[in-house]
């Protein structure tokens, strides 16, 4: 038996809290430039890809490279062992855990071998509309409806959804959500996506892990309560006192600030435009824009050291919502968009892998006996 060693620990190495400021990887994906509130997705601008695009042709940009404006990707159905999964499920369970399931349970049904693969990413995106929108069904006591493949994803997944096929206006104005929501640098749940592809486990388990870490609320984003905070603002008359009452409370304004835009979020511009070009915007909108130009004035007032602006969850909330989305489907709707990037990042992390596995300063007690 040796002696056990008695030196300390070594002194602990910098840690940055959240890994704040820490560069974790390297990506062709997407950049999010905070400074100048730029975003692009393999170099090419969010606001052209909105105004040019479809998410199908942009989940194609990112997962192989290949800008193809006319590619299309119906929804895929929802295999009978997922459904009967789905069925079992209570009534008020959350979406996002019915969705995070029906990953989990489709995963179990299929051939996933690793490296993942194009083809891989283009069924789990495909299949994760028609689930979602399966379980919003039954929940309501109806039944599910099987993909029109004639129907592009974001379309499909509204016919399915509601069972009628959408106005063209109305499966755009998704479609745009869709396409801003696609990708977003190494976001908490991309990050995660990447740790569970490192370790070669399937692309299933990788998006099921990323929609659970979405799923908490300092993720997975604030529309439904921008919705709220507008409906206690009222009318823009109020909106002033409004807005200064609830700052000098020491609350937040829901739709506004961002860790790392500095500048006003290229996608919330985006989606501006979109919902003013809504024909079923919700009546709410132009009280939307009032409220935000007294925002933006007094958090520059309150915050002079510190850019606050408008970001993507703002406009986010009244596209949802004037396309007929419930406030509790929005998180699960987002993560449907999301499939893109947390695949696009699965198939950039398989090509060029190295297990993640960070150290952790131990910070415990030292060495010792254990009580006789
Ligand atoms: N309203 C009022 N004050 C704000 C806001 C806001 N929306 N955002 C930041 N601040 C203030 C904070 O009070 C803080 O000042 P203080 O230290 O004097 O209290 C200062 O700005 C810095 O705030 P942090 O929380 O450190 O900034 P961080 O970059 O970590 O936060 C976050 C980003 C969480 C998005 C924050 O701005 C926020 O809570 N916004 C409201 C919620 C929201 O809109 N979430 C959606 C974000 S977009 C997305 O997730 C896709």
């Amino acid at each position: 038996m040796t002696d056990a060693p008695t030196a300390a620990p070594p002194a602990p190495r910098p840690y940055s809290p959240g890994l704040e400021g820490v560069v974790a990887g390297e990506t062709s994906l997407g950049y999010v430039d905070g400074e100048h509130g730029r975003l692009l997705y393999r170099g090419y601008r969010i606001g052209d890809l909105v105004e040019h695009g479809s998410y199908p042709a942009v989940a194609n940009l990112l997962w192989t490279g290949d800008w193809d404006a006319r590619h299309r990707l119906p929804t895929a159905p929802v295999p009978a062992p997922v459904l009967t999964v789905l069925r079992a499920l209570p009534r008020d369970a959350k979406p996002m855990d019915a969705l995070r399931t029906a990953v989990s349970a489709w995963g179990a049904t299929q051939q996933l071998p690793w490296p993942p693969t194009v083809e891989q990413a283009r069924a789990i995106t495909a299949f994760a509309p028609s689930a979602l929108a399966a379980f919003a069904r039954l929940r309501a006591g109806e039944e599910p409806v099987e993909p029109d493949p004639g129907l592009d994803l974001v379309e499909g997944f509204l016919y399915q959804l509601k069972g009628v096929r959408p106005d063209a206006g109305t499966a755009r104005a998704l479609d745009a959500y869709f396409i801003v929501g696609a990708e977003h640098g190494f976001n908490a749940s991309t990050f995660t996506a990447r740790v569970v592809t490192s370790t070669r486990s399937d692309i299933a388990s990788a998006v099921a892990a990323a929609i659970g870490t979405m799923k908490g609320p300092l993720h997975g984003g604030a529309p439904s309560e921008v919705v709220d905070q507008l409906a206690q603002v009222g009318s823009a008359d109020r909106a002033e006192a409004w807005v200064r009452e609830t700052l000098d409370k020491g609350d937040r304004l829901m739709g506004f600030g961002h860790r790392v835009y500095r500048a006003y979020d290229p996608r919330a511009a985006a989606l501006r435009k979109v919902a003013e070009g809504m024909e079923h915007r919700p009546d709410w909108l132009q009280l939307a824009i009032d409220v935000e130009d007294v925002a933006l004035r007094v958090l520059a007032e309150k915050h002079p050291e510190r850019a606050l602006k408008t970001n993507v969850e703002y406009y986010a909330a009244p596209v949802l919502m004037g396309v007929g989305l419930t406030p509790d489907l929005f998180p699960a709707t987002f993560s449907l968009a999301r499939h893109a990037g947390w695949t696009a990042h699965a198939l950039e992390q398989a090509a060029d892998n190295r297990l993640i596995r960070p150290d952790v300063n131990y910070v415990g007690p030292a060495e010792r006996d254990l009580p006789a």
